[in-house]
């Protein structure tokens, strides 16, 4: 039985790429089954597209090219999507969807949380206050994604040793490394039902 994602894309996508590329090289039994952005074509798109998976533009406003969150969340329903990866999507995740995938609803942050976290931390600005505070370690961050931005449960963390870095686009690109090993594992262990919640915390199980 094939495990079933749906990917929230930025526009780049290579978080997207590393996704598809783990599952290829493994034949492992996870399927992604549609690629969602809020732009109306992306280089996300090319790739998803070239490796025949369907994608959809999505909009709180009803314009051409676009569809609503609503149809949206039935078209993913129907395909019977179990898990939704956001990497790099920039808008908040719509209340219908976060209550209608509770728990299942995933985001690859760049930096570890809750550190650097929150409204408008994203791309460059985190990396950007990252090095401006000197931290000399960053990473990745891998959580549940409930109502409040960065907020929902940790469920995997990678750091990597930025003691040496003069740019913070130095940091951006050893994070990036880190984020595309560190999803890939956690959408594996999902998949392998090896991610469960015990006192309040979430336990990844070898
Ligand atoms: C990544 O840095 C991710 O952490 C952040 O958005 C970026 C997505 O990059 N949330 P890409 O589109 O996957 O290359």
């Amino acid at each position: 039985m094939m495990y079933k994602i749906a990917i929230f894309v930025s526009g780049r996508g290579s978080n997207l790429k590393a996704i598809i590329d783990s599952i290829a090289d493994s034949k492992r039994k996870i399927k992604v089954v549609a690629v969602i952005s809020d732009k109306i074509d992306c280089p996300a798109f090319e790739i998803a597209k070239s490796n025949g998976i369907k994608t959809y533009s999505v909009s709180t406003i009803e314009r051409d090219g676009y569809i609503s969150y609503l149809s949206l969340l039935e078209i993913l329903q129907n395909i019977e999507t179990e898990l939704i990866v956001l990497a790099g999507f920039l808008k908040k995740i719509p209340d219908i969807l976060i209550e209608a995938f509770t728990d299942r609803i995933i985001n690859i942050h760049p930096a570890l949380l809750p550190s650097f976290g929150g409204k408008g931390m994203f791309g460059i600005n985190v990396h950007k206050a990252v090095f401006q505070k000197s931290a000399q370690l960053s990473g990745a961050t891998v959580h549940f994604v409930d109502k409040i931005y960065d907020n929902g449960k940790i469920i995997a963390q990678e750091s990597v040793d930025i003691s040496d870095v003069y740019s913070a686009e130095e940091i951006a690109k050893r994070v990036l490394k880190v984020e595309h090993s560190l999803l890939k594992k956690v959408i594996k262990k999902f998949s392998e039902k090896k991610v469960i919640e015990k006192n309040n915390r979430i336990y990844i199980l070898n």
